[in-house]
């Protein structure tokens, strides 16, 4: 890969003068989802697939960006100064906004770069390939212009700029999985107060999979917001009779004595799924810490039929994905992963059922859907690295 993107930085900028190779990568969360701005806990881990990029400093104050998965774009050229978000920017949005972030954390960016993108991630599939460009890019300022920022950081600064540089308000567990991530290690996160520790993913005889629904999501992203106020009321109904911060603070019977206080039954089940969905991702990193890997695959399951009928959240190509999965023998769990509406699943298929759970979930998906799903068996890999 370093070859490929050095030789194409050359031929698209000059020369490869000055120029520092940087890596971060992909996320897949194995269960705890849309937990994380519910105050609740998230057990994502990094994939040793993510984004690439050549970057180098330059003498004046102009950006120029190049992506080898947008190449119909050519060369996108700004200029660090007076930077905010434009349409026509397209992807270059998210490093632009990662570098207004920095500006607003007080860390002046004193020159301008030239910066080749390659990332071996789905676009959109749900794997964070944005996050991953966000953290990426929070690496290169760090170590060309030598801000002092842990990785947590990078993490923080790339929520804050989706946030607000991007208009997603998504929680922290993307940015955080790529900023933190270790090699075969999943990260079970607190999201209430960031708390975190390293759980070793000993999968014995089997892998994680991944299939991409191929799916783009369009509705996806502002369903997304709309998940959150519906979670924000039924919490702000929920103080009334209970004093807590976040629907993570509840377990399942508090849930169940305090859960009429929520005035619409669409938002009871919304708030339901957060609870639930927390305690099933405390039992699911208890389950794996014992080698309890069947009972991990159960919570995974009825996270997602969770997901499906109480939050709403999966669609016809998500369900067929996993439905058609859980009829294969030797899937020991497989459910929706990421924001949903589109995007990915995640399963866990023993090592001698991968072809056939290929084969069998791919020719239904086809049949049912009318295009293809694609799958990757992936590995659990570490944070932003210079390469
Ligand atoms: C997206 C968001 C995350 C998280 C998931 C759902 O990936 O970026 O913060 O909310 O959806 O778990």
């Amino acid at each position: 890969m370093k070859e490929i993107i050095l030789k194409k930085f050359e031929e698209v900028f000059g020369d490869t003068e000055g120029v520092k190779v940087f890596f971060a990568p992909g996320r897949v969360n194995l269960i705890g989802e849309h937990t994380d701005y519910n105050a609740g806990h998230v057990f994502p881990c990094a994939l040793t697939i993510g984004t690439y990029a050549v970057a180098r400093k330059r003498e004046d104050k102009k950006l120029r960006f190049y992506s080898m998965n947008f190449e119909q774009l050519g060369v996108m050229e700004s200029s660090i100064e007076g930077l905010k978000p434009e349409k026509e920017a397209d992807w270059t949005n998210y490093p632009k906004g990662v570098m207004w972030a920095f500006g607003e954390r007080g860390f002046e960016i004193p020159c301008g770069m030239d910066i080749l993108l390659n990332g071996n991630i789905p676009n959109g599939s749900g794997l964070s390939s944005s996050a991953s460009v966000e953290v990426l890019t929070g690496a290169i300022l760090r170590d060309f212009f030598g801000f002092e920022v842990s990785n947590q950081d990078l993490a923080l600064i790339g929520q804050f700029s989706e946030n607000k540089f991007n208009g997603v308000n998504c929680g922290i567990m993307d940015q955080f999985a790529i900023a933190m991530g270790k090699k075969d290690h999943a990260i079970f996160l607190d999201t209430a107060d960031l708390s975190y520790t390293y759980a070793p993913v000993k999968l014995e005889g089997a892998k994680i999979v991944i299939a991409c629904s191929n799916k783009k999501r369009g509705l996806g992203d502002s369903k997304y917001n709309e998940r959150r106020s519906e979670c924000e009321t039924a919490l702000a109904e929920l103080q009334t009779v209970i004093d807590i911060e976040g629907l993570g603070n509840l377990t399942e019977e508090q849930f169940e004595t305090y859960k009429s206080a929520i005035k619409d039954e669409v938002r009871v089940k919304r708030a339901k799924h957060a609870v639930y969905e927390n305690q099933r991702t405390l039992k699911a990193v208890a389950a794996l810490e014992a080698n309890d890997i069947a009972q991990f695959g159960q919570l995974m399951n009825a996270s997602h039929v969770s997901l499906r009928d109480d939050y709403e959240v999966t669609g016809i190509e998500l369900d067929t994905l996993v439905e058609e999965a859980w009829k294969v023998d030797g899937v020991i769990g497989s459910r929706m992963t990421g924001a949903g509406f589109g995007g990915c699943t995640v399963s866990i298929v023993k090592d001698e059922a991968i072809e056939t759970f290929k084969k069998q979930v791919g020719e239904a998906y086809l049949a049912k859907i009318g295009y293809a799903a694609d799958f990757y068996v992936v590995e659990v890999g570490d944070g932003p690295m210079v390469l």
